[in-house]
């Protein structure tokens, strides 16, 4: 077996980022860009994963480090072969090196496929492209049998050679050994005065080593990101694409330029979505389930034919099938609701389970509570669980009624069938199949008048 080490170089400073977060810690659909390369990396089953990163920018290694990954610093950022070389020494016992940018994010698995296809047939493959406008990349050079000789930098490019239209991805696949040998004869004598990793063509070419160009299928996943506005318009693209896939997979959009998927969606049939829906983390949407607009939904997982109306926020919660949510409501992490369940305008769940049937349709507050099946929670009913210091459990039997603008003091529980009357403070426990209330009597006063204005 062939050993593949992919080398990733991320140690550009991304000064035109204008940020104090490292470029590729920057998101593009709600991960760090670097994540991206990580993941197309791991999909090639590679050997070794080698990140070189930039000096000071240990926020990196920090932040995405795993057990499959091995870090480097580029202490002086001396151009893109000084960075191999740094990174190099890790992949000694490799056989093939392929090398990825931590800001070219999009790229596909199948290109990097045939590039380490191509690679069986010789020692160095190039991935390119070819641009309308190629102003600052470094541009292939060709003879005139068309066979690779070198690449040049923009910065050191003849009117000529500017004029070449199939430029230098950066991306390359190289065998290991050669590698390490051309990169021991570059120099940096060139505008830049960097040791560019792209001499090595010359080197190849001079050892009679054939270079294979791959050119890109889609030019845009050789798009590399320099700028917020690349990385906006990057963003774009991305959705756009994922928003094609959850079509062609069955789903309506009312939209597809006003979705948003940070993290991975999974979406059964005829799931319908409205406009400026968010979703953020795993998300899984059973068959059927319609959501309205403006709605958030992050780690969540949602059951065949739910309904969730318009403006509503999920946070890593269960919904069960057929249920009701919104419009306006608001599922806090750790609550679980059950099959037909009906939540809300303005009811907030937190903590909390709610079983199959149970309807809280209006301004309320569960919080650290366990509703029965077949409850009705009236208008404004609020668990308060939270004592100052300590947080509490309500507990809520099956088939229980609380009337309206109850308060529920936690630690407390309503047993089987319990009523309570409305407007009721209930401190202590409520008994199975009785109603419960506490409640001021009612008087009315005899020869009241009403204060009048003063003149
Ligand atoms: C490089 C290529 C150019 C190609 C272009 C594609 C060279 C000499 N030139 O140019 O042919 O068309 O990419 O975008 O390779 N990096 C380091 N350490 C360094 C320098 C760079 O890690 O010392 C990393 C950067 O983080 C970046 C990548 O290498 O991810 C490319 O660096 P950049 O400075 O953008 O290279 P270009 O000059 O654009
Ligand atoms: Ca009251």
């Amino acid at each position: 077996m062939m050993k593949l080490g992919i080398l990733i170089l991320a140690a550009g400073e991304g000064t035109r980022m204008r940020s104090r977060l490292p470029k590729v810690l920057h998101k593009l659909a709600g991960r760090p860009l670097l994540s991206h390369v990580i993941e197309a990396a791991r999909r090639l089953a590679a050997a070794k994963i080698v990140i070189v990163y930039g000096h000071g920018g240990e926020q990196v290694p920090a932040q995405l480090g795993s057990e499959d990954l091995l870090w480097c610093e580029q202490a002086e950022r001396l151009g893109t072969g000084h960075a191999v070389m740094q990174g190099l020494p890790l992949l000694h016992d490799m056989d093939r090196v392929l090398i990825l940018y931590g800001d070219v994010p999009l790229i596909s698995d199948q290109t990097l496929a045939k590039m380490l296809s191509s690679l069986e047939q010789t020692d160095l493959v190039v991935l390119t492209a070819e641009f309308q406008d190629p102003t600052g990349y470094g541009r292939i050079v060709r003879d005139a049998t068309s066979k690779v000789v070198r690449i040049i930098e923009q910065k050191d490019a003849t009117t000529e050679e500017l004029a070449i239209r199939e430029i230098n991805s950066g991306i390359m696949a190289v065998e290991r050994s050669r590698l390490e040998n051309w990169l021991s004869r570059i120099r940096n004598q060139n505008a830049q005065q960097e040791y560019y990793l792209t001499d090595i063509i010359a080197l190849a070419v001079e050892d009679g080593v054939e270079v294979q160009c791959i050119k890109a299928q889609n030019p845009h996943e050789i798009q590399g990101v320099n700028d917020r506005r690349q990385l906006a318009e990057m963003e774009r693209r991305l959705q756009r694409r994922l928003a094609d896939e959850l079509m062609l997979a069955g789903v309506t959009l009312a939209d597809p330029s006003r979705i948003d998927i940070r993290g991975v969606l999974q979406a059964g049939r005829d799931v319908s979505i409205d406009c400026n829906v968010i979703f953020e983390g795993r998300v899984v949407l059973a068959d059927g389930v319609r959501i309205g607009p403006n709605v958030v939904i992050k780690d969540a997982v949602i059951g065949e034919n739910v309904q969730i109306f318009a403006n509503s926020v999920l946070d890593s919660c269960e919904v069960g099938a057929n249920a009701l949510i919104g419009p306006f409501a608001r599922i806090r992490p750790e609550s679980v609701l059950g099959n037909d369940v009906h939540i809300g305008n303005f009811v907030e769940i937190k903590k909390s389970q709610v079983a199959a049937r149970s309807k809280i349709n209006h301004l309320s507050y569960v919080g650290d509570s366990r509703v029965g099946r077949d409850v009705n929670i009236g208008a404004g009913v609020i668990t308060c669980n939270y004592d100052g210091a300590n947080k509490h459990q309500t507990v809520i039997g099956d088939n229980v009624f609380v009337g309206s603008d109850c308060q529920l003091v936690a630690p407390v529980t309503l047993g089987d069938g319990a009523t309570i009357g409305a407007g009721s403070t209930i401190t202590r426990n409520a008994p199975d199949g009785k109603l419960t209330l506490s409640r001021v009597k009612q008087f009315s006063l005899d020869g009241w008048q009403r204060p009048v204005k003063k003149k």
